[in-house]
């Protein structure tokens, strides 16, 4: 046990640092305690100061609840036999009740609300729920029905779930932090509402993205329920709807920015780290663009943190056209690429493309020059003149007249990748898509935008357009396309591949900082799992079902790639990583909820005194 206390001291030191003068010994211990309980736990498999549970509790908390799976000796001996009826049921049974019950409504949002009552309910049923059934269930309890979720959410709310933390808390937002229940948090997700999916500014809305988010790094990656936690930031909201509507739950004001706005970030990442320990994992989500990429670039050393619509996107777009080259017998550097967008989504994915053509031998410059991109005034040209060439925008920039037709740019420069992250819906008009085709024996064609409406082209107009022939890969889902006695099965480029596993692999392993090489090893791993027989029928992406076991190699290709590199801080360096991985993951199948009872040595026989009193004789043991 001494070994631990060097680790739990450099853990806490950040959190130590941040208590000044004046603090009191209660203080030290709070700061010390997550980092104290992890160690304890790693070592031990125990749990430090657990809760005292009262047999009621196993009905009231949702991480203890079996509902009918209580046995008639869990029911007796927890004092809670005839609090529910006589029937006992296995947790299978109760699943295929959680099934017919989701089926049973007709409407997205009534699904999605019977989903998180069973989460508030029943917490292993609902996890394992959606473990075994992700193509049905994540997108209920994800996109697309979350973004109805998250518009709906004043009339939807019923329950806190996460933690509200506002510009109002400036100065005190550690206190805010301190409130949350759980001690052993590893894994934040943070929004500010700013940009929720495709739908704009939802203020403190956008809740619903961080619950969701973390749902899946459970279910698809095993993270434990209690160490996850869901964060929005709200400094008010620029969507007057919003602001007019009386059951809006958000402060009541137009967005603070500028300085404010900066300071009310830091101050909430020096407190989660102080609360947490630094290799608390960050994803932030769902914020503007101005102050994602910004964000990224200030935090991404400084703390454990990236950012799923900028990396998780690239990663997931790169792994489709890793997954595509052994369709077209390329290297990633062989290809032209044209992005129709330079936002987000798009430089991500470029910037990533950058760095796998980097690890076939390209340089830097090579590879820039192979990306091309068109954005809402046109292509990315270095004397346009409209349109701000800043940030990552410069690196693609090209001494080429300014244009802003996207067909133009198509027929000069024949591209062999056309990727749509623009939200421009029907942009790769049937010209273009048949202009691809006659370049190309395999035109790669992405149409990322969300939602479908917004997709740069749907899948069969890619395919009829290019004789079938194109490689095919979307943002939103679409069914499968017939042509010419062939059926088709588009792609579907979805993040959920990519960030469980990733968070799995940093917690697992203590990474401090979320190197790019992470987002890399991630999108090969997807695509190894792209079986030959998906790539026949025209699927870049594993199957759905395939994302836990996804998660496991992703989670395990890091921990070798992060010891190998010496970035883990977790030591010794565990022999076995996949069964360090596996054996960190959430149990989602009930356990026994009484306490191990066993024998004691038999106990030596007790003396006996006879004490004589006037009326009778009394034993007393000794
Ligand atoms: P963003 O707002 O950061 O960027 C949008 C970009 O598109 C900007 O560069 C803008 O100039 C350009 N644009 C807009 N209208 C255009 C037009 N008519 N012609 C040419 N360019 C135009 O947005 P972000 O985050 O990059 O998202 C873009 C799209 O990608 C969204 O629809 C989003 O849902 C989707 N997306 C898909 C993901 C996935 O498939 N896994 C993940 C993240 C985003």
């Amino acid at each position: 046990m001494v070994s631990i206390i060097p680790r739990v001291f450099r853990e806490s030191l950040p959190g130590l640092l941040h208590l000044g003068s004046g603090f009191s010994r209660q203080d030290v211990l709070r700061t010390a305690a997550p980092a104290l309980q992890r160690a304890y736990h790693e070592v031990t498999g125990d749990e430090l100061c657990p809760n005292m549970v009262r047999g009621i509790d196993h009905l009231r908390d949702p991480r203890l609840n079996k509902g009918l799976a209580f046995t008639l000796a869990e029911r007796q001996r927890l004092g809670i036999h005839g609090l529910m009826p006589p029937r006992f049921k296995t947790q299978e049974e109760q699943l295929e009740l959680c099934k017919v019950s989701v089926e049973r409504y007709q409407e997205d949002l009534n699904k999605y609300l019977y989903l998180i009552e069973l989460q508030d309910r029943n917490e292993r049923l609902f996890f394992r729920l959606l473990s075994e059934n992700v193509e049905q269930m994540m997108p209920i309890v994800y996109t697309p029905t979350v973004g109805l979720a998250c518009q709906k959410f004043g009339l939807i709310y019923r329950r806190a779930r996460g933690l509200f933390v506002t510009i109002n808390d400036a100065g005190h937002v550690y206190n805010v932090i301190k409130n949350w229940p759980e001690s052993d948090v590893r894994a934040i997700v943070v929004t500010d509402g700013e940009r929720i999916l495709g739908l704009g500014d939802l203020g403190a809305c956008g809740m619903g993205i961080p619950v969701g988010k973390l749902a899946l790094y459970t279910a698809l990656a095993g993270i434990k329920p209690h160490q996850c936690l869901p964060i929005t930031i709200d400094v008010g909201t620029n969507n007057q709807q919003l602001l007019d509507d009386h059951l809006y739950i958000g402060l009541r004001h137009k967005r603070v920015t500028g300085e404010r706005y900066d300071a009310l970030i830091d101050e909430f990442m020096h407190a989660v780290v102080r609360r947490y320990g630094q290799n608390v994992l960050i994803q932030f989500e769902d914020f503007g663009n101005h102050n994602a990429f910004r964000f990224l670039d200030k935090y991404r050393n400084k703390y454990c943190t990236f950012n799923d619509d900028i990396q998780g996107t690239a990663s997931v777009a790169v792994a489709g056209l890793l997954a595509s080259r052994r369709l077209t017998n390329t290297r990633l550097s062989d290809n032209t690429i044209l992005f129709l967008g330079a936002g987000e989504a798009a430089i991500g994915i470029a910037d990533l493309c950058v760095q796998a053509m980097q690890t076939e031998g390209t340089t830097l410059q090579e590879a820039r020059d192979k990306i091309w991109m068109v954005d809402i005034d046109g292509l990315l040209a270095k004397n346009r003149p409209e349109g701000k060439l800043d940030g990552h925008k410069a690196y693609y920039a090209k001494d080429h007249a300014a244009t802003k037709s996207l067909a133009a740019v198509v027929k000069e420069i024949k591209p062999s990748i056309l990727i749509g992250a623009s939200a421009a819906g029907g942009a790769f008009t049937p010209e273009i898509l048949k202009d691809m085709a006659s370049f190309n024996e395999r035109p790669v064609i992405f149409a990322l935008s969300n939602p479908t409406s917004k997709a740069e082209c749907t899948a069969e107009q890619a395919y009829t357009n290019t004789e079938g022939r194109c490689i095919f890969a979307s943002g939103s889902p679409f069914p499968p396309v017939q042509l010419d006695g062939k059926i088709y099965y588009p792609g579907q480029g979805n993040n959920a591949y990519i960030f469980p596993g990733i968070a799995l692999g940093v917690i697992v392993t203590g990474i401090h900082h979320i190197e790019e090489q992470l987002f890399l090893i991630a999108a090969q791993t997807v695509a190894d799992h792209v079986t030959d027989a998906d790539l026949a029928n025209g699927r870049l992406y594993p199957p759905l079902g395939c994302i836990r076991e996804c998660s496991v190699n992703i989670a395990t290709r890091i921990a070798e790639y992060a010891y190998k590199k010496g970035t883990a801080s977790v030591y010794p360096e565990p022999e076995d990583k996949r069964a360090v991985v596996l054996s960190a993951m959430y149990n989602h199948n009930y356990e026994d909820a009484l306490p191990d009872v066993y024998p004691w040595p038999e106990l030596p026989a007790s003396k006996s005194v006879t004490i004589d009193k006037p009326t009778k004789a009394r034993s007393i043991e000794l």
